[in-house]
């Protein structure tokens, strides 16, 4: 699984780096990035943190947080 934040769609509410601080952090502004790839969705989540990311994923409010089966093509 891979996953990247919609960066359109994020309204830095920081809860995805709550959950899974080893996946995303976030900027400045406190608008969210993957972590591991620089948001390029290129890096598969590790299996220890799926846990970590299906919370994430399931508790973003705006829906931001995309996953993909396959590596995402920037
Ligand atoms: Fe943004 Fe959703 Fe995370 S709104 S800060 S991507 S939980």
């Amino acid at each position: 699984m891979y996953t990247k934040i919609d960066r359109e769609r994020c309204i830095a509410c920081g809860i995805c780096q709550l959950k899974a601080p080893e996946l995303f952090d976030y900027d400045s502004e406190g608008v969210a990035f993957g972590k591991r790839d620089d948001n390029k969705g290129t890096a598969a989540i590790p299996p220890a943190d799926r846990i970590q990311f299906r919370s994430a994923y399931t508790s973003c409010p705006t829906g931001a947080i995309l996953r993909s089966k396959k590596p995402f093509s920037s």
